[in-house]
């Protein structure tokens, strides 16, 4: 019998040019031992690395994604980019986690030019626990087709999150410490429920009918979603004329 082949995951890295490249430079320079599953995409700092570029990476078959920017403080950009990165790290986690994908696929870390070792060991430890996590998709049960159709939900949001966070959802006190009890705050958890978690259902919703229309009942269980709340969705989303039902199927309404 043929042994099993072993998983050899994909990385999609976002790696600061003033530090983390640099860092991964001097592993390379040193031979420090790491495993071959990083793809990097040199970014000139860690901000620039916008939510959807996360999401489009999951949905182009990376197992994992990780964001390699400047220790905190020592940004080269006014206002510190990396403390973005912080904020699209977190929300990217959060969204993540409520399309299925599990969060830990995701990781921030900050490498300075000068920690080669550092780079090394945060590559062994990202490796091995993407690798304990298994194939994105098969490892959470999603096919790869509505994975994809989950990630580009979540890419078409963005637009919106970032509206979102400027108006309602600014962090408080832009420190690290701030950064992760804003996140892990229950006022954080009203606010995304109210204004992500629900649009990012409906658009859930919307994608799937965008496909063919189809009976309520089928909902559900193809978008792995609770009745009650599929329920609660096309409602709202009839009264406001963007679906509608014809011969007891669900359809997108011409607008
Ligand atoms: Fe490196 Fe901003 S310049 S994180």
């Amino acid at each position: 019998m043929a042994a099993p082949t072993e998983f050899k995951p994909t990385i999609v890295g976002f790696l600061c040019n003033w530090c983390c490249y640099g860092g991964a430079d001097l592993a390379g320079v040193s031979r420090f031992q790491y495993p071959p599953h990083l793809r990097v995409i040199r970014l000139m700092c860690s901000g620039r690395v916008d939510l959807a570029f996360i999401f489009r990476a999951f949905a182009k078959g990376a197992d994992g994604v990780f964001i390699g920017g400047c220790h905190l403080n020592d940004c080269h950009y006014n206002p510190e980019g990396n403390y973005d990165a912080m904020g699209n790290t977190l929300m990217a986690k959060r969204i993540l986690e409520k399309l299925g994908v599990n969060p830990e696929r995701l990781r921030l870390e900050w490498v300075s030019a000068g920690e080669g070792v550092r780079f090394a060991e945060v590559m062994n430890e990202i490796s091995a626990k993407v690798k304990s996590l298994g194939p994105l998709g098969s490892a959470e049960g999603i096919a790869v087709a509505e994975l994809a159709s989950r990630m580009q939900t979540a890419v078409d949001l963005v637009p919106y999150i970032k509206l979102v966070e400027r108006e309602r959802l600014r962090v408080p006190v832009r420190t690290e410490d701030g950064y992760r009890k804003f996140f892990g705050s229950a006022e954080f958890d009203e606010l995304f429920n109210e204004l992500i978690l629900d649009k990012l259902v409906m658009s859930r919703i919307m994608g799937f009918l965008r496909k063919k229309p189809v009976a309520a009942m089928e909902i559900p269980g193809n978008l792995d979603l609770a009745p009650s709340e599929v329920a609660r969705h096309l409602q709202q989303l009839t009264e406001r004329g963007l679906i509608k039902f014809e011969s007891g199927q669900a359809l997108v309404a011409a607008v």
